[in-house]
Order: structure tokens, then C-alpha cells, then sequence
């Protein structure tokens, strides 16, 4: 995909990552809280975080490449919260999936509701998707709150869906279409919680 667009909110900033966002983020991402339940471990070195950051422009400038990743940063002083990513976008049938963290600091402050309203504007308007999906793990509650408090609806249960260490565990597989997100993108817009 071409290099990710800036889309400026309120209160956060999607961007592209930049190699000098891997110290702040290496900081986050080594929470062990913040990766429980992703897909990798969190890194032991910053030079962990800043490879992770310069394979991910890779993988996204490759051809033919479906992902597009962004910097989530707090819109003023460009601080790094975390990171969000619009992967498997499928244009012939117009859908993607989501996935993000931020990290521990900046939890409960309504930061990654803004970052899905921002996310599913552009996903919706300036790509013309007709559905974003969220694989969520199912004991994942923080996630699946926030998910669903931004307009997702929870679709059904893929069992033993993914790896975690030695065990398999079950997701939950959460939605939502073109024009569900539209009262979160205009409470945003307007500041409410
Ligand atoms: C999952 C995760 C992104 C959720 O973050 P979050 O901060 O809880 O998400 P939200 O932005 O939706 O915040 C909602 C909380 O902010 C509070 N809040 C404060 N100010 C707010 C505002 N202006 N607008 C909205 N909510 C606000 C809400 O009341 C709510 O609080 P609660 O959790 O006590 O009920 C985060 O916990 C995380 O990164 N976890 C680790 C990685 C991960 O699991 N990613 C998901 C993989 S599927």
C-alpha cells in the first residue's frame, strides 16, 4: 500500500511510524499487560522495536502488500501512544481488519476510541469498505468493551482461533459496517465521551 496518510483528530494523531518513535514505543510495548494478548511477544530491546518498525514499512510498500500501519500519537505534542493497523484489506470485497494497542499510561482515557473513529473514516470513506472485522481473544474484556462501546457487534465464536504460548484460544469475531460508525465518528468530532 502507498505511505500511510495523516489523519488528524481532537485528541490523537494517526500517522506513519518514524524510526525515532522506537524508543517511546519500545517503553509501551514492553509491558507485558500491553502484549498479552497480541500476536507477538513484547520486545527486549529497543533495537527489537525499531526492526519491527522498519519491516512493517516494508511489508506495507511491498507489492501487492494489504496493510497499512499507523502511529497512534497524541495530537499537539506528537507523543507515541501505541499502534493501529488496517491489515487484510480485501478491495474486491471491501473489508479489512483491525488491530491496535496502546500502552498501559494511556488506557481508560477514550484514546482508542478516537483511534477507531479515525480508522473507520478513513476505512469507510477514503477506501469505500463495506466492513471492518476485530478478532478478538475471548477473555480479552478490555478490548471487547471498547470495541463494542465504538459500534462493533459481536458476530460469533471461532473456537481454538490462535496460538498464545502452548495453548489455543478462542475469538471472538466483532464487526462493523459502512455507515455503523458514524455516530462514533461525529461524538468524537464533538468531543463527547
Ligand atoms: C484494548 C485497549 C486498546 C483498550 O484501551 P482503552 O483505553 O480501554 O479503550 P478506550 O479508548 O475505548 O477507553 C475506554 C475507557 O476510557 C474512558 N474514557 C475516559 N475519557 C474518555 C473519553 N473522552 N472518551 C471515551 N472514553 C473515555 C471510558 O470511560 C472507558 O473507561 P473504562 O475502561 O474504565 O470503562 C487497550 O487496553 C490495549 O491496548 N490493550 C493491549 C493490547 C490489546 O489487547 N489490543 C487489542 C487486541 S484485539
Amino acid at each position: 500500500m502507498d505511505e500511510s496518510p495523516t489523519l488528524r483528530g481532537p485528541r490523537v494523531t494517526l500517522r506513519p511510524a518514524r524510526l525515532e518513535d522506537a524508543p517511546a514505543l519500545f517503553e509501551l510495548a514492553r509491558d507485558p499487560a500491553v502484549t498479552k494478548y497480541l500476536a507477538w511477544p513484547s520486545p527486549t530491546c529497543v533495537e527489537e522495536t525499531r526492526e519491527h518498525l522498519r519491516l512493517s514499512a516494508e511489508q506495507q510498500r511491498a507489492p501487492g502488500s494489504d496493510i497499512i500501519h499507523f502511529c497512534i500519537a497524541r495530537t499537539g505534542d506528537d507523543t507515541p501512544l501505541g499502534k493501529t493497523s488496517l491489515m487484510h484489506i480485501h478491495l474486491a470485497h471491501r473489508r479489512a481488519a483491525v488491530g491496535s494497542w496502546i500502552g498501559r499510561p494511556f488506557w481508560g482515557q477514550g484514546f482508542m476510541r478516537e483511534t477507531k473513529a479515525l480508522t473507520l473514516a478513513y476505512a469507510f470513506d477514503a477506501l469505500g469498505l463495506e466492513r471492518v472485522e476485530a478478532w478478538v481473544d475471548i477473555d480479552n474484556q478490555r478490548s471487547l468493551s471498547s470495541l463494542e462501546r465504538c459500534g462493533f457487534r459481536r458476530e460469533g465464536i471461532a473456537r481454538r482461533h490462535k496460538r498464545r504460548g502452548e495453548a489455543f484460544v478462542s475469538q471472538v469475531l466483532m464487526a462493523i459496517l459502512r455507515g455503523e460508525h458514524v455516530p462514533l465518528v461525529r461524538a468524537v468530532l464533538n468531543g463527547q465521551p
